[in-house]
């Protein structure tokens, strides 16, 4: 395996972006892009090495699945996109066909890198790919509600006035309509958050923890519906997600995994806080959840299961 190598499969707004992101960043000295047109993977790699001499020296170039076998990441954003009115679960039966193929080229060549899901519906794809490629379960993960989790600090941030680093939320659950916020154990640096919104906005907390949950579940129709598609935030999350891999960080990052047993689910994957580091998904860390949360989450993994037993 060759440990500073990404590669990227699929190469729409959320490929290219991603590939953007991650360059900018010189984690890696080589990065693959594939795409089923490979005149666009070819183009978003020149697009982007132009701007090497503004970043930091790596070899980006357009390649087959040959050439991505021995990436230390490989990257998938491959799939049809969420259209306006549509949610993620819609685009379940599609992308899943293309999950099977892609899955089965990666299968037939020897893997030693991590998987990274990024496609909708993310829970979905991230069981399916582990399922498919047959890699062991800590190699594949889906970028989860990572996305939904940094929204989620990013507009209590901005309504606080503070630092969206300082305060400590997750989304967790399905990243999708039936995802759900943590706010019994979310703080910021330390000080629980009802008693931080006790401290400088009294009486405002219920109303404002119930529209944020509201917004970041809405954040990507909003997107969609303005913009046709979210990439930018998502792209970000993934390059985070890089770093934490390639770092051996060990943070704990909600990224969708593969459960065994948590909270009661099994044989799906699932967005949960994790540590992250160079062995992929380490460990899933179960936090403690309110009755309410807790039957959130029995919600979300309703859904999900129900999905999965109609499409796998
Ligand atoms: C997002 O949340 C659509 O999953 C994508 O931005």
């Amino acid at each position: 395996m060759n440990n500073r190598k990404v590669a990227i499969i699929g190469c729409g707004y959320v490929g290219a972006a991603t590939a953007f992101s991650i360059m900018q960043r010189g984690l890696f000295s080589e990065m693959v892009l594939l795409d089923v047109d490979r005149k666009k993977a070819e183009g978003e790699a020149m697009d982007i090495m132009h701007g090497m001499p503004f970043a930091m020296p790596i070899h980006i170039h357009a390649g087959d699945y040959d050439d991505i076998a021995d990436s230390a990441i490989i990257i998938v954003t491959a799939g049809c996109n969420q259209k306006p009115e549509e949610s993620r679960l819609d685009l379940v039966h599609k992308n899943i066909e293309i999950y099977r193929q892609i899955m089965g080229e990666i299968a037939a060549r020897k893997v030693e890198g991590i998987l990274l899901v990024v496609s909708n519906p993310v829970d979905i794809l991230t069981y399916a790919a582990w399922k498919f490629s047959g890699l062991p379960r800590h190699r594949v993960m889906g970028s989860g509600t990572v996305l939904d989790t940094a929204r989620l600090k990013c507009m209590l941030g901005n309504e606080l006035g503070v630092d969206a680093r300082s305060v400590h939320a997750f989304i967790i659950g399905e990243h999708g309509d039936s995802e759900l916020a943590v706010f019994s154990s979310a703080n910021v640096s330390g000080i629980d958050l009802k008693d931080f919104y006790d401290m400088c906005q009294p009486d405002e907390y219920h109303e404002d923890t119930e529209r944020i949950y509201d917004q970041v579940k809405d954040s990507a129709y909003k997107i969609i519906e303005s913009k046709k598609a979210t990439y930018f935030g998502v792209a970000m999350a993934v390059r985070r997600i890089c770093e934490c891999i390639m770092r051996n960080e060990h943070s704990i990052l909600t990224v969708s995994g593969v459960v065994e047993g948590q909270y009661g689910a099994s044989d799906m994957a699932l967005s949960l806080p994790a540590i992250v580091g160079s062995q992929g998904l380490e460990q899933i860390i179960q936090i403690e959840l309110d009755e309410k949360e807790e039957e959130q989450l029995q919600e979300s993994i309703r859904v999900l299961g129900n999905v999965l037993d109609e499409c796998m």
